[in-house]
């Protein structure tokens, strides 16, 4: 039989929510008059969007694109795919990111280029979780949620595997041998 993997809370449910109202707050400081094209990176950041956006009371979009570079597994593959791209223009548009994590930066940094390219209004990045232990190129978090150990974390959209992305706290995956 293979080796389960214990689930640890690293933030709870109540610690993210507390933390997604800060964002919030920090995002609608800057963005309430800007009519502003918010952009989720698919699978992981459509928890963290869907809250985060019942809490920004002032004219916005939303976007997802599909940037893939881990497949089914723990390690990154270290390329990034597009899978689905943009439907809206970003030309002239004040854009911003929403990732659940940071972790190499090849996801971010691509996107970043990517968007840079179309020539937005002005380009950011919210991030909920940053793990620069494993930054592998320099990416600038604007609006950050926390800082992560070099820990397997699941929950609140992030996956092993697919799975996990339905529990309500951020976790981390500890597999017994
Ligand atoms: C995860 C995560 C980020 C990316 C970060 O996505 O959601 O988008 O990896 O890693 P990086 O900084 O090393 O590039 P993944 O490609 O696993 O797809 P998913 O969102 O569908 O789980």
């Amino acid at each position: 039989m293979s080796a389960q993997p214990r689930v640890h809370i690293l933030f709870s449910h109540d610690e993210i929510k507390a933390t997604v109202r800060r964002l919030a707050a920090e995002i609608k400081k800057d963005y309430q008059a800007r009519d502003p094209l918010l952009i989720g990176i698919l699978t992981g950041s459509f928890m963290f969007m869907a809250d985060l956006i019942r809490l920004l009371d002032f004219p916005l979009e939303v976007e997802f694109v599909r940037l893939s570079s881990y497949g089914r597994g723990r390690q990154s593959s270290g390329k990034v795919r597009v899978v689905k791209g943009l439907t809206s223009s970003v030309k002239g548009r004040d854009v911003l990111i929403i990732e659940d994590i940071v972790d190499t930066g090849l996801t971010t940094s691509f996107l970043l280029d990517y968007l840079r390219k179309k020539k937005p209004a002005s380009l950011k990045l919210c991030a909920l979780t940053d793990k620069p232990s494993r930054r592998q190129t320099p990416v600038i978090i604007d609006y950050l949620g926390f800082t992560v150990p070099d820990k397997f974390l699941v929950g609140y959209g992030l996956d092993w595997d697919e799975k996990f992305r339905n529990l309500p706290d951020i976790c981390y995956l500890e597999v017994e041998e």
